[in-house]
């Protein structure tokens, strides 16, 4: 059975011209002497990124924590919106690992409020905690892939500026928000101190994720990548795949966004899921399902469509490389098979 995956846009497989750029990369030990497609790599996300330089780490979950161990002490205090993947789905790391406690904020579509921000940042008193890092998010992923408006980060980042807190950006789609917005890459990064982008999602490499920032940020980064044991070896065989995704790859991110609005515009034809075509800004789709999620997520992975329940009234769609109009066809039949449409 051929199967339509749109479960995440983590799933795609590399393709021939990614996997040949892989077998024949140049590397080293990069602890020992460095790894020059890793070098590479770096060097062309630090560019993009209009940041000083930036470190290879395997996972975005890494990315943001070497940030988040990089930029606060033991005790501090990370500020961030409510639904953040930094605070949600990262496994508690930020206080197994930093030890920090978290002040999340209501935010609108993924957008924090300045002001708000202001009124959580702890003044300099004994009894307070220090307000280590604020953190945003870039495309917001529970919001259903929202782009945050440049206004928002840039009131965040001017105040935290002030009151001399850094800003860390989890950029794990910022590529998706540079297509969609047509704002580059660096000009969002530029709202925040430190960045991280992943190069699995929508990009299509298999592996890795970079953060980025200045000299000084970087020193402290790469002491807490070798502590979480992400500094690699001959991790230039991976660095590859993630160097050619970034060459190649982003130019066609509005290809899935206009994937995902016409797979809105679908399913929002069945009685029974409600789904705004206009909300969808990125490759994410949420849909509200009547009869109850995780079910109808079983009854289309019977007939090979692959999406993911993310509560028990809403279905989570993305679109990626490896799906396509075809497999829109594929779910509207298993749709109508099931609705009796
Ligand atoms: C917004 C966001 N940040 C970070 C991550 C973590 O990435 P990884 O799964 O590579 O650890 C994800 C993963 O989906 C994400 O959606």
């Amino acid at each position: 059975m051929k199967i339509s995956d749109f479960r995440s846009d983590t799933v795609t497989c590399p393709t021939d011209e990614m996997r040949s750029a892989m077998a024949s990369a140049e590397v080293g030990d990069d602890v020992l002497d460095g790894d020059p497609t890793v070098a590479r790599l770096e060097a062309f996300a630090a560019e993009w990124l209009g940041k000083e330089g930036s470190l290879f780490v395997p996972s975005g979950t890494m990315a943001n924590q070497v940030a988040l161990g990089a930029w606060t002490r033991p005790g501090d205090e990370l500020i961030c919106e409510r639904g953040a993947h930094i605070v949600n789905y990262e496994a508690g790391a930020s206080g197994y690992l930093h030890g920090l406690q978290s002040i999340t904020l209501a935010g609108q579509l993924g957008a924090l409020d300045a002001d708000e921000v202001r009124s959580a940042i702890k003044p300099d008193f004994i009894h307070c905690p220090k307000t280590g890092v604020v953190c945003m998010e870039q495309t917001h992923m529970s919001s259903g892939g929202s782009v945050v408006p440049m206004t928002s980060m840039v009131a965040v980042k001017e105040l935290c500026s002030e009151s001399g807190v850094p800003v860390h950006l989890d950029g794990a789609r910022l590529g998706n928000a540079e297509a969609a917005s047509g704002v580059s890459a660096a000009a969002w990064a530029a709202t925040a101190d430190s960045v991280s982008v992943c190069l699995s999602k929508g990009l299509g490499a298999p592996v890795g994720s970079l953060v980025a920032g200045d000299a000084d940020f970087l020193l402290r980064a790469r002491v807490v990548r070798k502590r979480l044991g992400g500094w690699m070896r001959q991790a230039g065989i991976i660095a590859a795949g993630g160097l050619y995704a970034l060459e190649n790859h982003r130019e066609r991110l509005g290809e899935d966004h206009a994937l995902a609005k016409e797979l809105a515009a679908r399913l929002d034809q069945f009685d029974g899921l409600s789904c705004d075509p206009s909300a969808v800004q990125t490759n994410l789709v949420i849909v509200e399902v009547s009869s109850g999620a995780p079910a109808l997520a079983e009854q289309l992975g019977l007939r090979g469509v692959r999406v993911m329940a993310l509560s028990p009234g809403t279905l989570r769609f993305v679109t990626h490389m490896d799906v396509g109009a075809d497999d829109l066809d594929a779910l509207e039949r298993s749709l109508q098979e099931i609705f009796g449409g």
